[in-house]
């Protein structure tokens, strides 16, 4: 049982402006995707409303589906106006701010549209738009390298009259080799310092409060270390499936989706070393640094550390939902995992001996992304007698949805007895500062208009990010097929986390999740 102990609030803090991005053209790849419609024009949206935009901003659209600019407006305004990531949609908003969208058709697997995109950019540039030009490839992996060989062949590159950049989604490849590939058709095209390669976990408000809450702060430090804390658990459970997209999901996959990129970054953020300044290259190295200590799994350790499910029919929220096979899209037989679970080992000063549980899932009972750090127990049970139960102190961060920390400790209970009682203080970003901030794409794409790379993965960090992910995936290939479906929608996983990754003495079907 616990009881609650509100942190006294801060007081409510007017929210800080944001900065103005430089003039740009923002030109995007794959804009009649889900990722436009449902973040991308929504977050640019928000930049507008909140006066953040440069007047001199526009979008041109790119996508394989013909359409005018006007329908691409009409479009785009719908989702814009049902997006959970828009702020304060409104008629007359949506209106000044739609005569920014541009749009045009083409296939951009064929080199004769690089030639017309240079040309139309010539055209709108004639006719006063910015010379400044941010590509964004919101495009499945596989088409990433036509798209930056072709603009790479007619010059749209680099510019002596503005500053080119390219922004590049997740899954940046999806495997150590196609990678490594693709990171070398980039830079045989685009300097290492043009290339913004986006993980929209890194644009949270909460994930960026995790460095200020590490290193702001002298309280936490000290104990930050295998000294005091026993185990990390990181957890990001989503009760959507796979929504409308199965061609993607069906060939990426729970492991390769979520923890080859976002949850690696947070296991980063919480254990990386303090650097030396808050810049991109100081921030990174140390990222880099922990993916570096990731002890690699061996075909052993993928059986005795890892676990995956998959999705069967269920219930949630009071509605019954379809198995992942039964998904529209989807192979019948599919052995794609939708929920993926590994132990990790830090091999490093600070980490040596300190397991990170990482585990996410599609269609579980709630939406929910945190990280638990587990401090160990007190080395004297000195009030056991009348209460034999030691509560080790537990901080968590919650990503989301209730965004905020909490720090769960002993209190001595009212009465004659010496008993304790698990209470806990609470930090909420609603309760201390009235609002949640900016959404994390409009973070994102503000600060590449602004030419700041501090929250995108550099090269290197990408490529560590896959030598730590690759060799689970290879294994699991070789694994006996998994018996799927092995958890319900609307359940807690395929069996409980504690049994499947933590209770040491697991045989290997046991440990990925095909044991009884
Ligand atoms: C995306 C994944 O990168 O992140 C999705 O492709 C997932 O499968 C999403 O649902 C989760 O993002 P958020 O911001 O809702 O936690």
């Amino acid at each position: 049982m616990s009881a609650i102990i509100q942190a006294s609030p801060l007081e409510k803090l007017p929210q800080e402006p944001l900065p103005t991005g430089d003039s740009c053209l923002l030109i995007i790849f794959g804009a009649s995707g889900d990722l436009t419609k449902r973040k991308l024009i929504p977050g640019l949206y928000n930049l507008a409303c909140e006066g953040c935009m440069n007047p001199e901003f526009e979008v041109l659209g790119i996508g394989r589906t013909p359409m005018s600019s006007e329908e691409f407006r009409r479009k785009t305004g719908e989702a814009a106006a049902k997006s959970k990531d828009t702020r304060n949609f409104s008629e007359s908003g949506w209106a000044e701010f739609e005569a920014r969208l541009n749009y045009m058709a083409g296939d951009i697997n064929d080199p004769k549209f690089y030639p017309q995109l240079r040309a139309r950019l010539e055209e709108m540039r004639k006719n006063g738009s910015s010379a400044n030009h941010l590509f964004y490839v919101s495009t499945p992996a596989s088409v990433a390298g036509p798209i930056i060989e072709g603009l790479g062949a007619v010059g749209l590159n680099r510019s002596d009259r503005g500053w080119t950049r390219i922004v590049l989604e997740k899954p940046f490849g999806r495997d150590s080799e196609s990678a490594n590939a693709l990171n070398d058709v980039v830079h045989g095209v685009f300097d290492e310092k043009a290339v913004y390669r986006i993980d929209h976990y890194l644009g949270k408000e909460t994930v960026q409060n995790i460095l200020v809450f590490r290193f702001s702060n002298s309280l936490f430090e000290p104990v930050w270390n295998r000294n005091y804390i026993d185990h990390v658990e990181i957890t990001a459970a989503e009760t959507v499936g796979v929504e409308n997209r199965a061609a993607f999901y069906e060939e990426t996959g729970a492991l390769r989706d979520m923890v080859a990129n976002h949850l690696l970054q947070l296991l980063a953020l919480t254990a990386m070393e303090p650097p030396v300044a808050f810049d991109a290259d100081s921030v990174r190295e140390q990222k880099v640094q922990v993916f570096r200590s990731i002890r690699p799994m061996s075909v052993e350790d993928v059986a005795r550390f890892t676990a995956r499910g998959q999705y069967s029919s269920g219930g949630i929220d009071g509605r019954r939902v379809p198995g992942y096979r039964e998904e529209s899209g989807v192979n019948r037989n599919s052995i794609t995992e939708t929920y993926a679970a590994v132990k990790f080992h830090i091999d490093n000063w600070r980490w040596a001996g300190v397991p990170f549980y990482i585990r996410t899932g599609k269609r579980l009972a709630r939406n929910l992304t945190e990280i638990r750090v587990h401090l160990k127990p007190t080395p004297q049970a000195l009030f056991a007698a009348a209460s034999p139960v030691i509560n080790p102190n537990v901080i968590t961060i919650s990503i989301q949805p209730d965004e905020g920390i909490s720090i769960a400790f002993d209190a001595k209970r009212p009465g004659t007895q010496m008993r304790t009682m698990t209470v806990q203080a609470n930090f909420s970003y609603q309760g201390s500062f009235g609002s949640k901030g900016p959404v994390a794409y409009e973070t994102l794409l503000l600060d590449a208009m602004r030419g700041d790379a501090t929250l995108f993965t550099r090269r290197d960090e990408v490529e560590a990010e896959w030598r730590i992910i690759t060799p689970i995936e290879e294994a699991w290939a070789h694994f006996p097929l998994p018996d799927f479906p092995n958890y319900a929608a609307g359940s807690e996983g395929p069996t409980s986390w504690h049994e499947l990754v933590r209770i040491p003495g697991k045989t290997a079907e046991q440990a990925i999740g095909q044991g009884k």
